[in-house]
C-alpha cells in the first residue's frame, strides 16, 4: 500500500482555532451553481446526526443542500449513495459511539464501492481526529468541519467524479453564510440560528475551538427567516446559539442585543418563541424584561450552572458565583412568575471535593430546577482543564452523578405536579409511540403531555386539563 501524504490536506489546528482576531466577520451568500443542481439525480443520501440542536440545524442545512443538488433522502442505509455522519465532540463517550459507527459503516463500502462516506461537524475540528481518520479509516471519503458546510456541493462533486479523498477543515473564526437551503425535520417547529461560535472558553469545553468566534446574524436576516416560517404555517421557533445572551455584542455599528431581538420576533406572528442555550454571566435585565413584556416568549429557561461551588466555578472560568447565579434566577422568576428553569451540571470536575459537590446539591435545591442534563467531567484534549490534576476515582464520580440524578428527578416530578388540575396549552406534535389514540405535545413550560384526542389536532395548539403527573411527562384530558 502506498504511503498516504497526510500533509496535503487542510487539517484543523487547535492553537489557530483559539485565536480571536476581531476582524470583521465575513458574510457570504450561498448560491448553488447550475452544474451542481443535477449531481444527485437518481441518487440517495442519509445524514446521521449526533449532539446538540446546533448539529440538528446543521444537518437540516446539509439535507437542504443535498436535495437542491437532486439527492433524495433514503430509508435504507445500505442503498444510500452518500452517508454523512454529523459528529459531536463535547464528551469522550459521544466520540466513542461515533468511532464505532464509522467502523460499522465500512461494510457498505464493501458492497457499494461508489458510496461516499463523509464525516462532518465538531469532531473533524480536532487535530487528532483527522489524523486518526487518515491513518485508520481509509473508507472515509470526505471530512469537513463546522465552518464549511456551504462548500458541500464541491466536496460531493470531487468525491464522486475524481474519486479523491476530500479533507478540508478550517480553524478560523468562521463566517456567516446566508441563503442556505434547509430541509426542516418538523412542520410546525423550527430551529433558527441567531449566532454562531462561542467566546466564553469555559476551561472544560471544546466548543470555542470547534465552532469559532461568537458572531451574530443580522437581525434583518433572522426576521426574514421567521416571517417566512410564519407564512409556511410554523408555530414555534427555537433560537439557537452557544450563548444566545451574547447576541449582538459583536455588532460594531449598532446597539441591538438579545432582548431587542426577542421583542422584534414577538411581533412576527409566530406563536411560540424558545431559545437555547444561555450563559448566566450574559443574561441581562433587558432580556428578562423582554420576556416579561413579550406575548409569545415561552415561560421556560435553560440556564446551565455547571457547579454550585465558587471554587470550581472559578476553575471552570464561568465568571459568576453560586450567589450571583441565584440572584439572577430570583430576578428571572420575578419577571416571569411560574417560569420553569432547567440546567446543565458537570460532576467530578478536576479537584471537585465532597464539599464542592454538596454545594452543587444545595444549589439544585435552592434553584428548584425542574430538570437538568447531568454529566461526569470528560477530558477534552487541548482544553485547559485537560491538564488539571484529577484525583477523584471514577467510581466516586459516578456515585455523585447518581445522587445528583436522584435529586434532579425528584424535582422534575415536583415541577410536573404543580400542573395537576390546571389547564395548559399543548402544541400537539403527533401520536404516542405506544398508543395511536394518544396524542403528545409540549406545554408552554416545555412539559411533555400525553392525552386522548383527535388526529386532526396534530399541529395545533389545544387546551388540555392535567390529570396526573409522572416524572417524565404529564397525563391530561382535552378540554371541550
Ligand atoms: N465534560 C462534561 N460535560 C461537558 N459539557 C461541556 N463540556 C464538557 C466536558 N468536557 C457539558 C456542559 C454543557 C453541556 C452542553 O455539556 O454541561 O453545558
Ligand atoms: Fe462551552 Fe462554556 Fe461556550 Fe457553553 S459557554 S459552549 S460550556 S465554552
Amino acid at each position: 500500500m502506498s504511503k498516504i501524504d497526510i500533509d496535503k490536506y487542510f487539517k484543523p489546528n487547535l492553537k489557530q482555532a483559539k485565536k480571536r482576531t476581531g476582524d470583521q466577520v465575513e458574510a457570504v451568500r450561498f448560491e448553488l451553481s447550475e452544474t451542481h443542481k443535477t449531481i444527485g439525480s437518481h441518487k440517495t443520501y442519509q445524514i446521521h446526526t449526533y449532539g446538540c440542536q446546533g448539529n440538528e440545524a446543521d444537518s437540516e442545512t446539509m439535507s437542504g443542500i443535498l436535495e437542491a443538488m437532486g439527492f433524495v433522502k433514503s430509508d435504507v442505509e445500505a442503498q444510500s449513495d452518500v452517508i454523512i455522519i454529523n459528529t459531536c465532540a463535547i464528551r469522550e463517550n459521544a466520540e466513542n459511539r461515533i468511532w464505532g459507527e464509522l467502523g460499522r459503516l465500512k461494510q457498505h463500502k464493501l458492497t457499494n464501492p461508489n458510496l461516499v462516506l463523509g464525516v462532518a461537524g465538531c469532531m473533524p475540528q480536532e487535530e487528532y481526529v483527522v489524523e486518526r481518520i487518515l491513518k485508520k479509516y481509509p473508507h472515509v471519503d470526505l471530512v469537513f468541519g463546522t465552518h464549511n458546510i456551504h462548500k458541500l456541493p464541491y466536496y460531493i462533486e470531487t468525491a464522486i467524479f475524481s474519486k479523491e479523498r476530500v479533507i478540508e477543515v478550517f480553524s478560523d473564526q468562521g463566517s456567516i453564510i446566508e441563503n442556505l437551503p434547509k430541509e426542516r425535520g418538523h412542520q410546525k417547529k423550527a430551529w433558527v440560528n441567531i449566532m454562531y461560535g462561542c467566546d466564553e472558553f469555559c476551561t472544560y469545553c471544546i466548543v470555542p475551538y470547534t465552532r469559532g468566534k461568537e458572531r451574530s446574524r443580522a437581525k434583518e436576516d433572522i426576521l426574514k427567516e421567521v416571517h417566512h416560517l410564519v407564512n409556511q404555517g410554523y408555530m414555534e421557533i427555537t433560537l439557537l446559539g452557544q450563548n444566545v445572551n451574547a447576541y449582538g455584542k459583536d455588532f460594531k455599528d449598532q446597539n441591538y442585543t438579545f432582548g431587542d431581538l426577542l421583542l422584534d420576533l414577538d411581533q412576527t406572528g409566530i406563536k411560540r418563541i424558545r431559545f437555547t442555550t444561555s450563559h448566566p454571566h450574559d443574561l441581562d435585565l433587558k432580556t428578562m424584561n423582554a420576556m416579561k413584556n413579550a406575548q409569545h416568549v415561552m415561560p421556560f429557561f435553560h440556564l446551565p450552572v455547571q457547579s454550585g461551588s465558587d471554587r470550581i466555578l472559578k476553575k471552570m472560568n464561568r465568571k459568576y458565583t453560586k450567589q450571583s447565579y441565584l440572584d439572577v434566577l430570583k430576578e428571572l422568576k420575578k419577571c416571569v412568575p411560574g417560569i420553569s428553569v432547567t440546567t446543565d451540571i458537570i460532576v467530578g470536575f478536576p479537584g471537585e471535593t465532597l464539599e464542592d459537590f454538596e454545594e452543587t446539591m444545595d444549589l439544585v435545591k435552592q434553584a428548584e430546577f425542574e430538570g437538568a442534563f447531568t454529566f461526569v467531567f470528560s477530558k477534552r484534549e487541548g482544553t485547559p482543564a485537560a491538564t488539571y490534576p484529577d484525583e477523584t476515582p471514577e467510581k466516586e464520580k459516578k456515585r455523585r452523578l447518581y445522587l445528583l440524578n436522584q435529586l434532579v428527578n425528584a424535582q422534575y416530578l415536583a415541577g410536573n405536579k404543580r400542573f395537576v388540575g390546571k389547564r395548559v396549552n399543548v402544541l400537539v406534535e403527533g401520536v404516542s409511540k405506544y398508543d395511536d389514540q394518544v396524542l403528545s405535545g409540549y406545554t408552554e413550560h416545555n412539559k411533555l403531555v400525553n392525552f386522548k384526542g383527535n388526529h386532526h389536532d396534530i399541529g395545533k395548539i389545544v387546551s388540555v386539563t392535567i390529570t396526573e403527573a409522572k416524572t417524565w411527562f404529564l397525563l391530561g384530558e382535552a378540554d371541550a
